[in-house]
């Protein structure tokens, strides 16, 4: 089966199904999420096209949340949207983009859509992200854009103050700009961000499909200095803003998050030390990254010679367990590995647990 059939499949299945596919959060919202979008539901507030500014307090909030006041911000259908506007705006035919592999590979497909190129530093190796020194050595004079994944997904892994520091000065001696993609910021306490050290021509990609759980939603934003979001708004598409359930639920995940999110990282870090248990039972499967920054990593199983395609399906289709082969993430190195994610319950990890050394067994045979 190809991986679009594993999603067929999940989803026909979604309420069995442990979603470790997608570095979702399958455990109970806040229930003032909940009751928020209850209450636009109730009020019929989806009759009106939104305010295109957002819901009011919004826009607000996520500056709280980030801890800056001079940015603006275009909403989204999703950070994912924001990264294509941002894109398309910045980019022409011929200019590259600095990434990394593995890498949230999307992100690439839209600088090609731009006519622009994606190169991808290698990361798969110690210390698992873009440093400075490797920066310097794949910036080109036609580079125009660093994009910075921080945690990376898929790796986990997450960048120190001091590499923020090294690549937002790299930009800055090189007029670059920088997408400091945040998408999974709220699982590292530690997070830096990169507007600190270059306001100027720093962009965040910010979503709320992954912390608060929302993914479904589909909101996020895209947020920097005001002259930079004033030139990215003439490829805003979405003129008539962004669905207004969600941006209630933003909201109310915005001023709740003191009350929920020690609890999903105390998941995190429950969930990824029952995985690393698991992984150690396996003779030849590893982990790169350990612990992780975001609410996933990968599991190496290059020298078990078990291709990660075929544990996603059969961890899916004879376990219920939907994990997420290499392949999606990353061209050099995607045969060697399988995502993990692990917002999800005890007893979804516990499955995971059981079925993935009885999977890895089987397939060595
Ligand atoms: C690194 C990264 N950026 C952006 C996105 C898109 O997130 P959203 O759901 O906010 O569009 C994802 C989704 O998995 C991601 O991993």
């Amino acid at each position: 089966m190809t991986s679009k059939d594993n999603f067929e499949f999940a989803h026909a299945h979604r309420k069995e199904v442990a979603w470790m596919s997608q570095n979702t959060n399958t455990l109970p919202v806040h229930p003032a999420i909940l009751d928020a979008i209850r209450a636009s539901a109730d009020e019929q507030e989806f009759n009106l096209y939104p305010r295109k500014a957002g819901v009011v307090g919004l826009s607000e909030a996520i500056k709280e949340d980030l801890r800056l006041d001079d940015v603006e911000m275009i909403l989204t259908n999703g950070g994912i949207e924001g990264e294509y506007i941002a894109t398309r705006a910045l980019l022409k035919a011929g200019d590259e983009v600095l990434s990394t592999d593995p890498a949230f590979l999307p992100i690439h497909d839209q600088v090609a859509m731009a006519g622009a190129h994606a190169i991808e530093a290698d990361i798969y190796r110690a210390p698992y992200v873009l440093t400075p020194e490797h920066a310097l050595e794949s910036v080109t004079p036609r580079t125009k854009l660093l994009l910075v994944i921080d945690p990376n997904n898929p790796l986990g892994s997450g960048y120190s103050r001091a590499q923020i520091a090294g690549l937002a000065e790299i930009a800055r001696d090189r007029g670059l700009w920088l997408i400091d993609d945040i998408t999974y910021r709220d699982f590292n306490a530690d997070h830096v961000l990169a507007t600190e050290f270059y306001p100027e021509k720093t962009l965040l990609s910010y979503s709320f499909s992954k912390a608060p759980g929302l993914a479904g939603m589909r909101i996020g934003a895209i947020l920097g200095p005001p002259a930079a979001i004033q030139s990215l708004r003439k490829y805003d598409t979405n003129v008539l803003g962004v669905n207004v359930l969600a941006q209630r639920a933003a909201l109310a995940a915005l001023r709740t998050k003191k009350a929920w999110l020690p609890g999903v990282r105390r998941t995190c870090e429950r969930n990824q030390e029952t995985i690393r248990r698991t992984v150690a039972k396996v003779d030849g499967a590893s982990l790169p990254v350990y612990p992780s920054k975001a609410n996933m990593f990968v599991i190496d199983l290059a020298p078990t010679g078990v291709n990660p395609e075929a544990v996603e399906e059969r961890l899916l289709l004879d376990h219920l367990v939907h994990t997420r082969a290499g392949s999606y993430l990353s061209k050099k190195h995607g045969g060697k590995f399988l995502r993990v994610s692990f917002t999800v319950s005890d007893a979804d990890c516990a499955r995971f647990a059981q079925a993935f050394p009885a999977v890895m067994d089987k397939l060595a045979a």
